[in-house]
Formats: C-alpha cells, structure tokens, sequence
C-alpha cells in the first residue's frame, strides 16, 4: 500500500503546514514581507526581533559582507545589523493584522528586552494579547546588544537564560521557545537552563560571531563603517556544519521541539536537520539571498523525498539519524576506504590528489605518463585525495581490516 505523504509538521503543541519558517532576519522585518513570504509557501514565520520602546537600537551603514564561490554562489554572509526598526504598537497591530489574514500560518513574535526582565515580560504579554502562536526570546544576537548586556550576552550565561526564561514563561498563555548562540563551548547548558525556566522548545542557531576581513591596503576591518569595524555574525551555507552539530547536541540533550537553523537553502539542508532531530527549521540568508519563492523547491523537493523513503510526514524523519551519531571512540576501526579511479575517463592527470597525499602526509599517489598509480602500503585511507579531485574522478572503495 502506498502512503501519500503530507508536510503537516508537529512542533510542539503547534501545527505547521510545512517545516518551513521564515527566520527573525531582515524577510520578517514587516508585515507586508510576512505576508510576501505566507503567499509564498512559508509555513511560519518569526517576527524580526521587537525591542522594548526606548532601547538604543541604531543600525550602521554598510553592515554586510558576502564570501562567494567562483560562480557567483554564496559560500558565507557576515552581518552587523541590529533588531527591527518598527515599534512594538506596529507590531502588535502587524501581528493582529497577520493573524487575521493567515490564521493556519504559525506566527512567532521575537523579542528583547533591556538588562530588567519586566521590559522582557512587558513585551511577551504585549505580542501575545496581539495574537502570536509563540514567543522566541532572542539571547543570541552576537553583536552590538551584548555590549549592552543583553543577546548573547545573556545566551552565554546559563543561570542567566534559566531566569529569564522563567520570567517570560510566568507571564506566557503561549508557547516560548529560546534561541540559542553557538558561540559558546557547550551549548547543552544554556538549552538545559532553557528548559528548567519552563521554555516550550528551542531555537538554534543564531550567526557565528565572526571578523569577516581585513582591508590589507587601508587596514579597515570589513565591513567597513567610515574606516573602522566591529565583529558581526556570520550565517549561510558556511555554518550549517556547525548548526548541524548544535541541533544534535541539544536534540539529545532536552526533550523539547528545536527549530534548527544555520545555512539552509535546500529542501536536502533542512531533511538534514530534521534527521538530527529538529522538528522544523527556520530560514534567513537563503531567503536575502534568493527570495521568499525559494520555498516551492522546498516544499516540493522534500515531499518527493518523504514518498521515496516511504515517510508519511516530516514528523517521522525527526531524529532518525540520531541513533548513528556515537562517540568517536566507538567508531569501527576495521572499515576502511582506499581511493580508485571510478571515472577514468574524468582524470586528466592534473596531479591535485598526488600533491594532496604527498603534502598532506602519505605519497602514496604518483602520476606515470599522466597515469594515477596507488600504492595501497602508503595509503592510510583519510580519503583527502578524493576530496580535492576538481574532476570527481576518484571514488572510495570500501572494505575490512
Ligand atoms: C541581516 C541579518 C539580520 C538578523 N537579525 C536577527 C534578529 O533580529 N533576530 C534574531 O533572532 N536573529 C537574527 N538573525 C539571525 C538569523 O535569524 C539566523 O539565526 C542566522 O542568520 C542563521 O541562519 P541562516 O544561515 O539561514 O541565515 C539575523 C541574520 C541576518 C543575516
């Protein structure tokens, strides 16, 4: 019998139409953008970050900078904006207004307060009176709010995060997830704090804190602001590894929904996240980068591949890679690769995997008459050679010790 998937996707006690949701970024920064984004196919979105009225909040000009593969492609994005320019009185009306509009769409107000928890708990009962289906408590923005003790400033104290999200909580009828910093060694603890304050889920990862480049001609850090520079955060394809990674821990960590996000721009990135146990994954720099419309590919991509491996929704992919991810210890030791030529007619003897063996610590590839030849006793199987072929002509070649 075959089972027509759906994209209907469980996070927590909320009901997405898909996994797909509009990070807190510059594509939820207002109403309209929403609504661009809801018509687009999004499932849900996160308000870009409402500040309490009164907090010095001013953004800088320019404030990104963009890593790009030779095609054109974007590799990495730094940016040192700030939170939404709009006043909490626009959003609450904005969110009305969306609710309204989109009632099946999740909707969820991001927001900071100063260093008092009242102005954090004065905004959680402003956006939900207004109608939002949850709360995320931004702890994790890594620049500029720190400085002013909150953001990652909190995010990086765990009794801190414990506190405040028992603060929000006490005054919360809807769900409130926290979003968490990678910029931090363990972030384990900040999720478990999270969840001892009563948090509903957990939101990860905010951008990686970063120095994206330095002029060597005029010495001004990039991006630059009338010669000078701070650091940013960065965000984009670069740091899904390292999103990969925070989801998991903290998937294993707490019992509770995590919304992964960190460089995802494929329907493949956010089927990735879900196996490693996210229940929904949020997106930004794809969508600055690409535009909302990004999201059909999304939803139709990962649908087709819910069918082909016989899943009936997103909810059954959650975790289900969790089980392989061991300790590296309890790796085998016995399975081993050695590289072989698989597409023979893709070699044209450019000798990358000969330098790459030899410098990188083996010298067991040679090139004779622009012929590869293996020598397998200097083969250690690191599997690099394969990894720098710019032709993909090399293929591993599994076996056991
Ligand atoms: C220009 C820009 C502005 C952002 N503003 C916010 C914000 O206001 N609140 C927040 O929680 N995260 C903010 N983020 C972080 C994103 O929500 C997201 O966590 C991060 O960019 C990683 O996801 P990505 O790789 O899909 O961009 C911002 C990111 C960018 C690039």
């Amino acid at each position: 019998m075959t089972r027509t998937p759906i994209l209907t996707t469980t996070l927590g006690t909320l009901t997405l139409k898909n996994p797909f949701i509009l990070a807190s970024a510059p594509p939820t920064a207002s109403v309209d953008g929403i609504r661009r984004g809801f018509h687009a196919g999004w499932g849900g979105a996160v308000v870009k970050t409402i500040h309490a009225d009164g907090m010095d909040v001013k953004d800088v000009s320019p404030r990104f900078s963009a890593w790009k593969g030779t095609g054109g492609e974007l590799l990495g994005f730094e940016n040192m904006e700030l939170l939404s320019k709009k006043s909490v009185s626009y959003w609450e009306s904005g969110i009305a207004a969306l609710k309204e509009e989109y009632p099946d769409h999740i909707l969820i107000a991001s927001i900071m307060g100063d260093t008092d928890p009242a102005s954090w708990q004065d905004l959680a009962v402003r956006v939900q009176d207004a109608g939002c289906d949850a709360i995320e408590l931004n702890v994790s923005c890594p620049h500029g709010m720190p400085e002013a003790g909150v953001g990652a400033a909190i995010g990086q104290n765990p009794p801190l995060v414990e506190r405040l999200t028992r603060d929000v909580v006490r005054v919360a009828t809807v769900p409130v997830f926290v979003k968490m910093t990678p910029n931090i060694t363990d972030i384990t603890l900040p999720a478990r704090a999270a969840a001892c304050g009563g948090a509903a889920g957990i939101s990860a990862i905010n951008s990686v804190q970063s120095i994206f480049g330095v002029d060597i001609e005029s010495f001004e850090p990039q991006p630059s602001v009338g010669g000078q520079g701070t650091h940013g955060g960065y965000s984009g394809p670069a740091i899904k590894p390292i999103g990969l990674e925070k989801v998991a821990a903290i998937a294993r960590a707490v019992p509770l929904p995590v919304m992964g996000i960190g460089g995802i721009s494929r329907w493949e990135d956010a089927a990735e996240y879900l196996l490693l146990g996210a229940s929904a994954v949020q997106v930004c720099t794809a969508v600055m980068w690409n535009g909302y419309g990004i999201v059909q590919e999304m939803n139709t991509g990962l649908l087709r591949y819910l069918e082909k491996k016989g899943f009936r929704s997103p909810d059954e992919l959650q975790g289900a890679a969790l089980p392989r991810l061991v300790s590296h210890q309890s790796l085998d030791r016995k399975d081993r690769i050695r590289p072989v030529l698989g597409l023979p007619e893709a070699c044209n003897g450019c000798g990358r995997c000969v330098i790459a063996c030899r410098d990188g610590g083996y010298d067991a590839i040679r090139l004779r008459e622009k012929r590869l030849v293996f020598n397998p006793a200097a083969c250690d199987g690191c599997g690099l050679c394969i990894k720098v072929c710019p032709a993909g002509a090399l293929a591993a070649e599994r076996y056991r010790v």
